[in-house]
């Protein structure tokens, strides 16, 4: 349809029906027959509701879509098609690691290609729009939602937005690219406390030095909706955020497609007290250009008499309407309701031989080595090699794909042990689950019941069995490699914790299996990060693995006895405890800082019962080879407007294993109108280093690089002096300056 024909199709619709296209239900209120009186009727909507609704959350399902959108255009006056949405977040079928093991690749170009990989399998089940790419900064570990995201770096974050659009979009065929919504616009990660929903409270040039930027990334990208957060900005919700949407999204960032609220956010708007009812909730979300209404009936109920009453106006009604048929029309709705889904195209392409390749090599790069004393990684594959045993909970579990990969079928996971026992026949190793996830589940609630992947500690064997199995299994071995995690369902939407250390029952079973002797290695799987203090000393090595993905046993096999390097590294600081939190390596300057302070002692910021800075910081990962960084060199020492300056640094691979650094530039301005972090990092390269081998990695500063927002609300860089650092993580830095002139 051309944009006469969409204008012609408004003119046609009826206030209700405009109305509808802003509204989205689920897929109760479209089951068969009258399976969706019972969804409909507990939403408060009515079946004349359902009949002119725009679009549909989280059906997927090639049949299912099909069904849905034949029933619902036989009965649409107008036969506008219904578009269908949903969370395909890191994966569809095949699952990749959790964003934030995607973030540890960095590595945004094998991102992106892996991006297309999902379109192509989501689409086939009828996806039509995904509510991904999730970029929210994450610098609060008690957050469960960190699993969601990329990292706490605005930069880094940015460049896998803008990866992950472009591989939703492919090249654009509709059998290979879906439509996408980046979320939750705005700041949600930054909930006080960490705890789930919570207030998000932050001066302005903050938020947009540090929040902003990668939403604005996939907007420039192209993505084609935007989602509104939970949380409130300057005290008011994003949802009823007119500023954030209007005159930040759209004025400013020139956005124009449709903005869509989180789950129920609208009605929600009278919980945050700041609507007294469901019509003021949904004049203020009108009033923001928020277009459609997620999971409520406010808008489907409200909006018609808030426009008879010139509380909202028509037009108002109608570019929100005309947003959303642009975006059906874009999809090519119009000429083909369901795009390009089919079961024949599914069993194609899901789970595909090229997918689960991609997703296996992309989780080995997502892997990331905290520890390796001694060199006991990799272990020898070989006839020769150790005897492995195999322990705790997730030595054998599917539950590995991590709680945002809700379309997805867990039992299609590779675990730790199928992949072991490829690799080592079933003589050299085995397995014993050793201990229960955690000493009580009630804490994960009717969810983990509901969804059906807590177990119930009743129905097994008991504590000390599970424990006796184990150490029989471990004392028998050469090497004991530990599979300990979170539950899964202890991360995730809904999944904050004030204590973000290991389990109890999986602490205690790992100091059991220590008094052994033998060497520990322990494989974490988790959602956020760790504070790892307390186990550190019972393992020789410790593997970052997260929630791996479908591929995931295969992938960290692979780690494990050596056919890939490790390269992973952290785009998020692991603390020595919680109560560091929040904590992230883009710290600024204090008037007392705790090294270099004219006061000693007592009175500079610091902690006195821990160090300020990570355990294991931003940047930071190992690998089984060693690289020396030397020779900064940072060109002519100043750069102007226009010009480019040009750093180098010589990295030399001092080891006989070829292996990948991820070779990071920082900056600091060192005195600015405002403060400005100690460290932020710039830009960063992946270099492939062969056994000994010396290359010159070589960068590019832009006086735009040193951009803020300024004290004169405008991004401006500000003449003076800047250090440059270039190094393999945040801590371990080569210094360099230059003046901006
Ligand atoms: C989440 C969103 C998600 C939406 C729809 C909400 O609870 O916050 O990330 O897209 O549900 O499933």
């Amino acid at each position: 349809m051309n944009h006469e024909d969409l204008l012609a199709l408004l003119g046609k619709m009826t206030l209700k029906e405009k109305v509808g296209q802003l509204v989205q239900l689920d897929g109760g209120c479209f089951g068969a027959g009258d399976m969706s009186t019972g969804p409909r009727e507990k939403l408060g909507v009515t079946q004349e509701d359902v009949d002119v609704c725009g679009s549909v959350l989280n059906v997927l399902g090639a049949e299912e879509v099909r069904r849905i959108q034949d029933t619902y255009l036989e009965r649409s006056r107008l036969k506008i098609p219904l578009v269908f949405m949903a969370d395909v977040i890191y994966g569809y079928q095949t699952c990749y690691p959790i964003p934030l093991g995607l973030g540890a690749t960095w590595d945004p170009d094998l991102i992106r290609d892996d991006y297309r990989l999902i379109a192509g399998e989501a689409v086939a089940d009828g996806c039509m729009v995904t509510f991904s790419p999730p970029v929210d900064v994450v610098r609060d570990a008690r957050w469960g939602r960190c699993l969601e995201m990329p990292g706490e770096d605005p930069y880094l974050s940015s460049r896998f937005a803008t990866a992950m659009v472009e591989g939703f979009h492919g090249d654009g065929a509709p059998e290979r690219s879906i439509a996408c919504c980046v979320k939750h616009f705005a700041g949600y990660g930054a909930p006080e406390a960490g705890r789930e929903y919570n207030t998000v409270d932050m001066s302005e040039w903050r938020f947009r030095n540090e929040y902003l930027a990668p939403y604005k990334a996939a907007v420039d990208a192209g993505c084609e909706l935007v989602m509104t957060s939970f949380n409130t900005v300057e005290g008011i919700p994003a949802t009823a955020n007119k500023w954030l949407m209007d005159d930040v999204l759209r004025g400013e960032w020139g956005f124009d497609g449709p903005v869509i609220t989180d789950y129920a956010a609208v009605a929600e708007l009278i919980g945050h007290g700041v609507a007294a009812n469901a019509r003021e909730a949904t004049r203020l979300a009108m009033n923001a250009t928020v277009d459609i209404d997620m999971k409520t009936p406010c808008y489907a109920h409200e909006l018609e008499g808030l426009v008879a009453d010139g509380e909202v106006s028509m037009e108002q009604v109608d570019a929100a309407c005309l947003r959303v048929l642009e975006l059906k029309n874009k999809l090519g709705l119009f000429e083909n309701p369901y795009r390009t889904c089919s079961p024949e195209r599914r069993v194609e392409v899901t789970c595909s031989p090229e997918r689960l390749a991609s997703a296996r090599k992309t989780c080995g790069e997502a892997l990331v080595l905290l520890k390796n004393e001694g060199d006991v990684l990799p272990l020898d594959a070989g006839e020769d090699g150790p005897r492995v045993a195999l322990i705790g909970p997730y030595a054998n579990s599917r539950d590995i794909i991590g709680m945002w990969a809700i379309h997805a079928d867990k039992s299609r996971s590779v675990t730790l042990a199928d992949a072991f026992e490829e690799v080592l026949g079933p003589e050299r190793f085995g397995w014993a689950k050793g201990c229960e996830t955690l000493d009580d589940y009630s804490e994960l609630g009717d969810f983990g019941k509901y969804v059906g992947i807590t177990s119930g500690v009743d129905d097994g064997p008991s504590a000390d069995e599970l424990e006796t199995e184990a150490l029989a299994l471990a004392a028998a071995a050469d090497v004991v490699v530990m599979a300990l995690g979170e539950h899964m369902l202890q991360s995730g939407e809904g999944g904050a914790r004030t204590d973000i250390t290991l389990p109890a029952p999986q602490k205690r079973l790992l100091a059991r299996v220590r008094e052994l002797g033998k060497p520990v290695v322990l494989v974490l799987f988790n959602g956020r990060p760790l504070a790892l203090t307390d186990v550190l000393d019972d393992c020789d090595a410790v593997l970052e693995a997260w929630f791996p993905g479908t591929a995931g046993g295969r992938a960290v096999a692979d780690v494990l006895f050596g056919d890939v390097n490790p390269s992973g590294r952290l785009t998020v600081s692991f603390p020595h405890n919680v109560g560091q939190e929040p904590l992230y390596y883009a710290q600024f300057s204090t008037g007392r800082p705790a090294k270099g302070s004219a006061h000693s002692g007592r009175f500079v910021s610091r902690y006195m019962d821990a160090p300020n800075e990570a355990l294991f910081p931003f940047g930071y990962g190992l690998s089984y080879h060693t690289a020396r960084y030397e020779n900064l060199c940072v060109g002519t020492g100043s750069l102007r407007a226009g010009e480019k300056l040009r750093v180098s640094v010589d990295v030399t691979n001092e080891s006989q294993v070829a292996g990948i650094e991820v070779v990071q530039l920082y900056i600091h301005d060192v005195a600015a109108s405002r403060v400005r972090p100690m460290l932020e990092l710039r830009d960063f390269a992946r270099v492939e280093l062969a056994a000994s081998e010396t290359r010159t990695v070589e960068f590019e500063i832009g006086e735009d690089q040193l951009r803020f927002w300024t004290p004169e609300h405008a991004w401006a860089s500000e003449p003076g002096s800047f250090e440059v650092f270039v190094g393999p993580n945040s801590r371990d830095l080569l210094a360099g300056s230059f003046e901006l002139i």
